[in-house]
C-alpha cells in the first residue's frame, strides 16, 4: 500500500488517471495535428506513424519516449511543444526478427532535430548496439531545429558518432521519404544501404538556392538530389522506390537476406525453388565481343526469383545484389558485357567495393561471376583516379574472408583477372566455363605489341586465341580449380559453398587497415 493510503485506489481516481493516460496517447499519436497530417497526406507521403505500422509485424512496435518533448524556450518556443518532439522511437518485428527503429514525424516542426529528438535516436541506436539487432532510420526532417542552434548540431553529431561505431557490428538502413539537406545527410551516408521514394524525397549538401548563388546554375530539388540523380548519377541511393509502401517493402526483403549482427549466421530459407538452369548452355554468344545480359546467368544458378539486385540504375557495368543458394544468403558481384562490356571504372569499382565490404561485415558469403575485358582508359579515368578508385575493390576482395567463389563465364583480362576475386588475392574456389578467355589481353592487343612493325598480323592473332583465349592455361596452375559446363553450375556451388560453411580465416593483427578512399 502506499503512502497515499486507498483514497488512492479507488475507481474514480484510477479512471480519471487512465483518462490522463490515454488523453496524452492521443495527443502523442496526432504529431502536429489533423492539419499537417492532411498536408503530408496530400504531398502523397505517409505520416511516421503509418510507416512504422507498415513497416514491423502487426502489433509489434513497442513505443520509446512517446511522452519526450523538447527543452527549448526560445523563439517562443516553450509555448509550443509536441509530445514525442518529432521522432517516434522504439523496437518491432520484421518477418519476426527484431529490429530497432526511428521515424521522424514531418508533422511536428517539419521533423527538425532538436537535442530531445537526437537524444531518442541515440537511445534506440544505443539499445541496438547492446542487444546485435538492425537500426531502421526513416528520415523526413527539416535538418537542424533551427531555434535551438548548436544544440541540434550536437545532436546530429551524437547520432554520427553513432552510426561510426555501429558500422559493421549491427545492418544500418536509412529510408529518405521527404527532405534529407545540409549536413543531415551524412547520417544515411555513413548507415549501410540508403532508399528515397521518387518525387517526395531529396538529399543534398546544399540546395538549389546556395547552388544558384556559388554556381549560377539553375537546378530544381528533385533534379539535384532526388531519387533519380542519387541512383543514377551520384550512386548515393541504393534504391529508387517508386512510392512509399513500395520503400517499405524494399527494406523487409533487404532485412531478411542480412544476419541481425556481425557475429550471427546468415538467414537460411528453408524453402526454395530451382531456377532453369539449363538456359546456362546457351547463353554465351558464339561471337567473343558480343554482349549478354549477365542477369541471365544469375538467374540461371540462384534460388529461382531470390536475387534482389543493389544500386541498379548506378554504374550498371557491374550487377551486385543478395539471393540465396539452396535457401542460404549470398552476395553476388558480377561484371555486366551488356553495359560498357563489362569494364571496370571509378563507379563500378566503388559500387563493387561497398557492396563486398558490407557482405564481409556480415558473414555473407561472396560469389563473382566474371566477364572482363579490363579497366575503361582515357584521360577522365586516369584522372579521376582510376587508380585509387579500382585498387578500392581489389583491397575489398583482399580484405574479405567470408567464403568466396567465382566462376569467369568469358573473358578474364590483365589486372582486372587479379581484381575480380581470384584465387591469388584469397578466392576459395574458382570455376571456369570451357568459354573462359583467361590471359594478359586480348588478342589483337597482344599481337600488336610483341610483333610490333610486322605485317599480316591475322595468324598470329589466331595463334594467341589458339594459345590463351581458354581456361586451361589457368587451369593448368591450379588457378582455375575446375572448368565446368554452365549448367553444372548450381550444383558446384551449392557443394562448395557448403564445403565452405565453417571457413574460419582471420587478417593481420592490426587496428584497422588503411583502404584507398
Ligand atoms: C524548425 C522547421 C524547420 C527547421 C521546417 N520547419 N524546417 N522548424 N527547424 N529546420 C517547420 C516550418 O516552420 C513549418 O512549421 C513546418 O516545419 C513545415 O515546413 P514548411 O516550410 O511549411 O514545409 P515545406 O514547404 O514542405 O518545406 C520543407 C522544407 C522547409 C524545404 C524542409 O521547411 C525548409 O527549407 N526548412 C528549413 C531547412 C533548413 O534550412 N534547415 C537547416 C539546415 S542546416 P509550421 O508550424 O508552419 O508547420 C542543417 C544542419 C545540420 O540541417 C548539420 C548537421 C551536421
Amino acid at each position: 500500500m502506499s503512502a497515499c493510503g486507498k483514497q488512492c485506489f479507488n475507481h474514480t481516481s484510477v479512471k480519471k488517471k487512465i483518462t490522463e493516460l490515454d488523453k496524452k496517447k492521443s495527443e502523442a499519436k496526432l504529431g502536429g495535428g489533423e492539419k499537417r497530417i492532411e498536408s503530408q497526406h496530400k504531398k502523397g507521403k505517409l505520416t511516421a506513424r503509418e510507416r512504422v505500422h507498415f513497416l514491423l509485424d502487426e502489433g509489434s512496435f513497442e513505443e520509446i519516449g512517446m511522452f519526450v518533448t523538447h527543452r527549448s524556450v526560445e523563439f517562443g518556443l516553450e509555448k509550443e511543444k509536441y509530445l514525442g518532439d518529432g521522432v517516434i522511437t522504439g523496437y518491432g518485428t520484421v518477418h519476426g526478427r527484431l529490429v530497432y527503429v526511428f521515424a521522424q514525424d514531418f508533422t511536428v516542426f517539419g521533423g527538425s532535430l532538436s537535442e530531445a529528438h537526437a537524444e531518442k535516436i541515440c537511445r534506440i541506436m544505443d539499445l541496438a548496439m547492446k542487444n546485435g539487432a538492425p537500426v531502421i532510420g526513416l528520415n523526413d526532417s527539416g535538418g537542424a531545429r533551427i531555434q535551438e542552434g548548436v544544440v541540434s548540431l550536437g545532436g546530429y553529431a551524437d547520432i554520427f558518432y553513432r552510426n561510426t561505431l555501429a558500422s559493421g557490428v549491427i545492418p544500418q538502413i536509412s529510408a529518405v521519404m521527404g527532405p534529407c539537406a545540409g549536413g543531415a545527410v551524412y547520417s544515411p551516408a555513413i548507415t549501410d544501404f540508403i532508399l528515397m521514394v521518387e518525387n517526395t524525397s531529396y538529399m543534398f549538401v546544399t540546395g538549389p538556392n546556395v547552388v544558384k548563388t556559388v554556381t549560377h546554375e539553375e537546378v530544381t530539388s528533385e533534379e539535384l538530389g532526388g531519387a533519380s540523380a542519387h541512383s543514377t548519377k551520384s550512386g548515393v541511393t541504393h534504391f529508387s522506390c517508386a512510392n512509399e509502401i513500395e520503400c517499405i517493402n524494399h527494406i523487409k526483403k533487404l532485412l531478411s537476406y542480412m544476419p541481425q549482427n556481425c557475429e550471427d549466421d546468415v538467414p537460411v530459407a528453408p524453402a526454395f525453388q530451382n531456377p532453369n538452369s539449363k538456359i546456362l548452355n546457351t547463353v554465351i554468344p558464339e561471337n567473343p565481343n558480343q554482349p549478354y545480359e549477365m542477369r541471365d546467368v544469375i538467374g540461371g544458378v540462384v534460388d529461382a526469383e531470390s536475387f534482389f539486385e543493389v544500386h541498379k540504375n548506378f554504374a550498371e557495368n557491374i550487377v551486385v545484389g543478395f539471393a540465396r543458394l539452396g535457401g542460404r544468403s549470398i552476395g553476388i558481384v558480377a561484371n555486366q558485357p551488356a553495359f560498357l562490356a563489362g569494364v571496370l571504372d571509378i563507379h563500378s569499382s566503388q559500387k563493387g567495393a561497398r557492396f563486398v565490404r558490407f557482405c564481409d561485415c556480415f558473414n555473407i558469403p561472396l560469389l563473382v561471376f566474371e566477364d572482363v575485358p579490363g579497366f575503361l582508359p582515357g584521360t577522365d579515368q586516369e584522372w579521376n583516379a582510376i587508380i585509387t578508385n579500382g585498387a578500392k575493390l581489389l583491397y575489398a576482395f583482399c580484405e574479405a574472408t567470408v567464403p568466396r567463389v567465382t566462376v569467369i563465364t568469358r573473358k578474364a583480362y590483365g589486372g582486372a583477372y587479379d581484381v575480380m576475386n581470384s584465387k591469388h588475392i584469397g578466392a576459395d574456389m574458382n570455376y571456369a566455363w570451357p568459354s573462359a578467355e583467361i590471359a594478359v589481353m586480348g588478342a589483337k592487343g597482344a599481337v600488336e605489341i610483341i610483333f610490333k612493325g610486322e605485317k599480316d598480323l591475322k595468324k598470329k592473332e589466331e595463334e594467341y586465341i589458339e594459345h590463351f583465349a581458354n581456361p586451361y592455361r589457368a587451369a593448368e596452375r591450379g588457378y582455375v580449380d575446375e572448368v565446368i559446363l554452365p549448367e553444372q553450375t548450381r550444383e558446384k556451388l551449392i557443394t562448395a559453398f557448403k564445403m565452405l560453411e565453417n571457413k574460419a580465416d582471420k587478417l593481420p593483427r592490426k587496428k584497422h587497415g588503411n583502404i584507398p578512399l
